[in-house]
């Protein structure tokens, strides 16, 4: 046999594992919340893919209640006419808040919406599978076997996923999910997609520790710029066309609370972390970025983002990663001043 000489070309970036399976997704990864069907439509979601793919991103991130599934529709189009080999990206969505419409059975994780609400997903995706389904919240309504069944049956009978997963969700509720699947011979969900960022820890770093090692749970992490405050961008008010702005509404308690002393705290942090990205080499959005990055248990980090020169700004994080030497961590952790305790060991550290 010829030797079959790869092609393939990084692009500076870089893969892990999700969590235990042998999927492979770029460290940073691109979603669709707020931006694509949202705010940003046409042309320029394309645009926003395709610098994201010229950057080494391969995993693309939405759910069906995005713009009540004009994300979904968006992102699907885009795609489609970017024509990517399917087998080189990764594409998930999340069920569970439906697409805006109240009749019951419309959201939620009975093993009904979780069928019909994926199928009617990959519709508006124009897709035939997605790699990783998602439940977006977890659902207290629905027994926890049916969920696990609604999920097995997505990806072991119908062939709509390859993989299934977990947003928001605590540790308890992921274990639960984890031993009904063992003993029933169903299929475990694989990743949670929890909010991480330097002003949000403690679930990731305290309650999900044994997740990961337990059972190498992977990550995809959600708002890792607080939506924008850990660039810098909000430090002297609102900028017109920041998401603060365009979305004015939906984060009238952030907008209030930047005002507030603990608002004002957290700007203060931003910019002294600025001085701290610069000394680098990088910016305050590339230095969060890398920040959460940096940390082993993150599978990928989902960046938002409504214009290619956000995308091409943030993937120079890559780079900073490495600069981020124990010494610049602890520099970090001084100004940050918000590292959980860890649970209690009681003298019985491994
Ligand atoms: N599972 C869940 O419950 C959940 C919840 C939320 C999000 N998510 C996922 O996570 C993804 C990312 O979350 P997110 O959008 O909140 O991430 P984020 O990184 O915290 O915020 C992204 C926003 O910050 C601004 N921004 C990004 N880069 C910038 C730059 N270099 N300079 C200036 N402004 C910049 C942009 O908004 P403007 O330009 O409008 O200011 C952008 O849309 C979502 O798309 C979605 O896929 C999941």
């Amino acid at each position: 046999m010829p030797a079959v000489e790869s092609a393939f070309d990084p692009k500076d970036m870089i893969f892990r594992h999700l969590g235990p399976t042998g999927l492979k997704v770029s460290v940073f990864s691109l979603g669709g919340w707020l931006t694509y069907g949202g705010t940003q439509k046409g042309d320029i979601v394309k645009e926003c893919l395709q610098t994201a793919w010229d950057h080494g991103i391969n995993f693309f991130d939405t759910a069906e209640t995005y713009a009540n599934g004009e994300s979904e529709v968006e992102m699907g189009r885009a795609l489609k006419e970017l024509a990517w080999p399917r087998d080189e990206y990764v594409l998930s969505t999340k069920i569970f808040f439906g697409t805006g419409r109240k009749e019951p059975n419309t959201r939620g994780l009975s093993k009904k919406h979780v069928v019909e609400g994926l199928k009617s997903s990959l519709a508006r995706l124009q897709q035939p599978y997605v790699d990783i389904v998602l439940a977006h919240r977890p659902d207290y309504a629905t027994p926890m076997k049916e969920i696990v069944e609604g999920f097995t049956q997505c990806i072991r009978n119908l062939n709509l996923a390859y993989y299934w997963g977990t947003s928001e969700w605590s540790a308890t509720q992921i274990m639960e999910a984890t031993q009904i699947a063992e003993r029933y011979n169903l299929i475990a969900p694989i990743a949670e997609q929890p909010q991480y960022n330097a002003f949000h820890r403690e679930r990731f770093e305290v309650e999900y520790a044994p997740l990961f090692q337990q059972f190498q749970y992977g990550t995809t992490i959600w708002s890792p710029l607080a939506s924008g405050l850990l660039t810098g961008k909000y430090n002297d008010g609102i900028p017109e066309d920041s998401r603060f702005a365009t979305n004015k509404a939906f984060f009238e308690s952030t907008i209030k609370e930047l005002k507030t002393p603990e608002g004002q705290a957290k700007i203060e942090k931003v910019k002294k972390l600025t001085k701290v990205a610069q000394e680098l080499g990088g910016n305050c959005t590339q230095l969060a970025l890398a920040w959460a990055a940096k940390n082993p248990n993150v599978s990928t980090v989902i960046l938002g983002a409504t214009k290619t020169e956000q995308i091409i700004d943030n993937c120079k994080a890559v780079k900073l990663i490495e600069k981020l030497t124990p010494e610049v961590m602890q520099q970090i952790e001084e100004i940050l001043q918000n590292k959980p305790s860890p649970p209690p060991t009681f003298g019985r550290d491994r």
